[in-house]
């Protein structure tokens, strides 16, 4: 009896760690300024702001706050369309000032370890999957499925944190789907760099290129184009997926273009492709084993047995999930519909 009840304890924990985040609508048709007030259905503007502060806190020194706080304000003039408009007004309705929207919006550019995983399965099926780490567990109670709406239709959608504008994750219906890693390790220091580089060079933060690309790139090709020769603020991964056989792609990325692009070749051999956070030519750090362990995963799952479910299963692994894992998402450009979210409510430990 007492083992049934510890059973079903864990169960139901189990149950409680991995949670489907809330799914918003944003109409692109409606003005910037007041786009993203249905964020106001799905959250409290008190735990906003305070959750907020936080992830300004744990990621900008104090006096660094202050001291830039008032020339971040003044740079607002410099970001472009619509993400200026949808930034004031996510400050003026919801209370925050407009500088700790926009240190928001740059505080999370800076620190996001992830998996991804391309996949192509025997008849051609393209699947694609990441999770994303990050080191603030208040992400996990921020995170969204945002489906942007135009004309009454989806346009195209993704996962993101409630109060910020761009994409790390994103699907474009029937086309393509992208994910985002971090390249190389970014400093808080940097963080000022990056930004005044946006402004003042007119470079695209790189969640802001897949949003972009999402709302703009014809096809998988167009995309791919895009995400490898568009100047952005710092490097990065952008993992592509398209909805014929073949078109995956790892593509890493230098500020000023591509650095290396990495297809699926399913002919000889590379039916997936698994990008974390350094650069797939070299060995990663003798720490980190999330790339040997999703390689190990996938080779035992095998080609004739992958789809969104054994993805999803492979994300699910420690460590490629972990301790700071915040969500996964799996999808597939042909079969949009099937876009799949779970926030992990308490990461993943270590199964001893
Ligand atoms: C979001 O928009 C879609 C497409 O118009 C619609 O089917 C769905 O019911 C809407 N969902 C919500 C929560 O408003
Ligand atoms: C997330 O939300 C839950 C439920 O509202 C709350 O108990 C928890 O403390 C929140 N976590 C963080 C890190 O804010
Ligand atoms: C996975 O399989 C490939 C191809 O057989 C092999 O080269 C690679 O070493 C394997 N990786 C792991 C971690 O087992």
């Amino acid at each position: 009896m007492v083992r049934a009840a510890v059973l079903l304890l864990g169960l139901v924990a189990a149950i409680r760690a991995h949670v489907a985040p809330p799914t918003l609508n944003i109409s692109l048709d409606e003005d910037p300024d007041v786009r993203w007030m249905p964020l106001l259905k799905v959250f409290d503007v008190e735990y906003l702001k305070k959750a907020g502060a936080e992830v300004i806190d744990s990621t900008v020194p104090k006096w660094v706050h202050h001291a830039v706080a008032p020339i971040v304000a003044s740079l607002e003039k410099y970001i472009p369309q619509p993400y200026a408009g949808e930034i004031r007004g996510m400050a003026s309705h919801f209370g925050g000032s407009l500088a700790d929207v926009i240190i928001l919006n740059f505080a999370y550019e800076i620190s996001a370890f992830c998996t991804s995983i391309i996949a192509q399965d025997k008849n051609g099926h393209v699947y694609h999957g990441r999770n994303l780490d990050y080191p603030h567990p208040v992400l996990r109670n921020l995170t969204i499925n945002v489906i942007f709406l135009k004309n009454g239709k989806v346009a195209y959608r993704g996962t993101s944190f409630a109060g910020y504008v761009g994409l790390w994750t994103g699907q474009s219906p029937k086309k393509f789907t992208v994910s985002g890693d971090q390249r190389g390790s970014e400093r808080w220091w940097n963080w000022w760099k990056n930004l005044v580089s946006a402004f003042l060079l007119r470079r695209s933060p790189v969640s802001w290129l897949v949003r972009e690309t999402l709302a703009e790139a014809e096809d998988f090709q167009d995309a791919v184009m895009r995400l490898s020769k568009i100047p952005i603020i710092t490097g990065v991964y952008y993992i592509v997926g398209g909805v014929r056989a073949g078109e995956g792609v790892v593509i890493t990325r230098d500020r000023k273009g591509p650095a290396d692009i990495w297809p699926l070749d399913p002919v000889n051999g590379g039916w997936y492709r698994v990008e974390t956070n350094f650069d797939h030519w070299l060995p990663p750090p003798a720490w980190d084993h999330r790339r040997e362990a999703a390689n190990k995963a996938l080779n035992a799952t095998g080609q004739d047995h992958i789809n969104m479910e054994t993805l999803y299963q492979v994300l699910s692994l420690y460590p490629v999930c972990n301790g700071i894992t915040v969500y996964t998402t799996v999808m597939s450009a042909a079969a949009p519909e099937k876009y799949n979210t779970v926030v992990r409510l308490q990461g993943c430990t270590h199964p001893d």
